[in-house]
């Protein structure tokens, strides 16, 4: 397995460009499943969890032609399986995006249980009693989620908890349901908000989009043609490279994002000290020469702070000045990277869902790894300003979802390098 190896102690400077959104590039691919016309998606962002989804979209027979700018163009018209396997969802929770759209256009979808995850039990039950409420037929035997539908059936549907793919796996079901549904208490994070743009481009017609009620009335199929749609920027990398700049007490001007989609985590990027200026593109953080202020964070759905960024944030509040306690709300389990960073020195108490990170002057460098993407790239955090050399393992994890890492890092001025396996 590949390794990163990190020598802290350089302040970052300098631009970088942000990459497409993995997590609405991956509801996107899986909407191509519901249109008639081959359609082409720009601005992917080059990972693992990418190649993952064109994996399983290709084994179901659908044809995906990439040029070199990474625009995927996917034709559904090939279509032969209605197939989520269990050695490609045990490596990527979010093929579960395919149940929704495949039952939806084609009436039958057999898709794995995506099964344990390290952040957290995440179950998928309101995927599929929504999906049941639509006039579904599921039944789950064998670790499978086997679903067969005649046309779905709008409805209300009342979500018990905000659920991201949830709120996506349903809106991309409605769209070609009988009738209307209406999503209430839906999830309002940009990505479910770029997924709606994208279906609505295809010719769906879904309202209340950015809002937590979405309203889809059904219409028998999605067949413009010529489409092309470019992938909303991505936040959560935008606001881990913010981080490298404040943790190192940089200076970084961050492009092709979107400042808007950031709001709780510029605020508290503020609270910690640092000068924040935005365009309608980019963002730019300076930290120079200041010791970040320890801020707390209570994580929670979009628009407050994303549970995305909290390990991020237990990196910076592990060498600022003063007290910082974290509460994670949305997963239970999701502190893994707490014990590694005591490994580099870190005084970190874990009570049940909080952390409280009481800053260190210093944090030294040690071999760490983690079991989950934003865990492994707070250890990628913690190691730049660690004194010394940090060697951070597993990073297949950050190969998920961080579009070159080392070589972005590297542009703005880190020590970091690829060790292969
Ligand atoms: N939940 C249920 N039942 C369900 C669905 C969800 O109880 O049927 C619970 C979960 O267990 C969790 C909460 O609801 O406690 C929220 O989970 P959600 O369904 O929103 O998470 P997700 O859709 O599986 C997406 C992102 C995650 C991100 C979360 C929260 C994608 C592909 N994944 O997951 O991203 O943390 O929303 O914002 O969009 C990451 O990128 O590193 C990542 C984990």
């Amino acid at each position: 397995m590949d390794k990163l190896i990190i020598t802290g102690g350089t302040q970052l400077s300098g631009e970088l460009r942000i990459s497409g959104a993995k997590n609405a590039a991956l509801p996107v691919l899986a909407a191509t499943l519901l249109c008639e016309e081959p359609v082409s998606i720009g601005n992917i962002p080059h990972l693992h969890d990418i190649t993952t989804t064109m994996q399983l979209l290709g084994q179901m027979g659908i044809q995906l032609t990439i040029d070199e700018k990474m625009n995927i163009e996917v034709d559904s018209s090939t279509i032969t399986k209605y197939e989520a396997p269990y050695d490609l969802v045990k490596t990527m929770r979010a093929s579960i995006l395919v149940l929704g759209p495949l039952l939806s256009r084609f009436g039958e979808a057999n898709v794995s249980l995506p099964g344990g995850c390290a952040i957290g039990t995440r179950p998928v039950d309101i995927h599929i009693e929504s999906l049941i409420k639509m006039g579904a037929d599921i039944k789950v035997e064998a670790g499978y989620i086997h679903a067969k539908a005649g046309r779905l059936k709008g409805c209300k549907l009342v979500l018990e908890k905000v659920t991201v793919t949830g709120t996506e796996n349903l809106l991309m079901a409605a769209v070609l349901a009988e009738g209307v549904t209406v999503i209430e208490n839906a999830a309002k994070e940009p990505e479910v908000s770029d997924l709606a743009l994208f279906l609505n481009k295809m010719g769906a017609k879904i309202t209340g989009i950015d809002t937590d009620v979405l309203t889809i009335e059904g219409v028998s199929k999605l067949d413009a043609k010529n489409i092309h749609y470019d992938i909303l920027p991505d936040r959560i990398e935008t606001g881990t490279y913010l981080v490298a700049g404040a943790i190192t007490r940089g200076k970084v001007k961050l492009k092709n994002t979107r400042p808007d989609t950031l709001d709780a985590v510029l605020d508290k990027l503020r609270e910690a000290g640092a000068t924040i200026t935005t365009g309608d593109d980019w963002i730019e953080l300076d930290m120079y020469g200041k010791r970040p202020k320890a801020v707390n964070i209570r994580t929670a759905p979009y628009p407050a702070f994303p549970t995305d960024m909290q390990a991020q944030f237990t990196a910076m509040n592990s060498i600022a000045e003063g007290v910082g306690i974290i509460t994670e709300t949305v997963f239970e389990n999701r502190f893994m990277h707490v014990q590694e960073m005591q490994r580099m020195g870190a005084d970190i108490q874990l009570e049940s869902n909080t952390a409280i990170c009481k800053g260190s002057e210093q944090l030294t460098g040690a071999p760490v790894m983690a079991t989950d993407l934003r865990a492994s790239a707070s250890l990628v955090l913690a190691g730049l300003v660690a004194k010394g050399e940090t060697l951070v393992d597993r990073i297949y994890h950050i190969d998920r979802g961080y579009d070159h890492i080392e070589e972005k890092l590297a542009q703005l001025g880190g020590t970091i390098k690829r060790i292969p396996k």
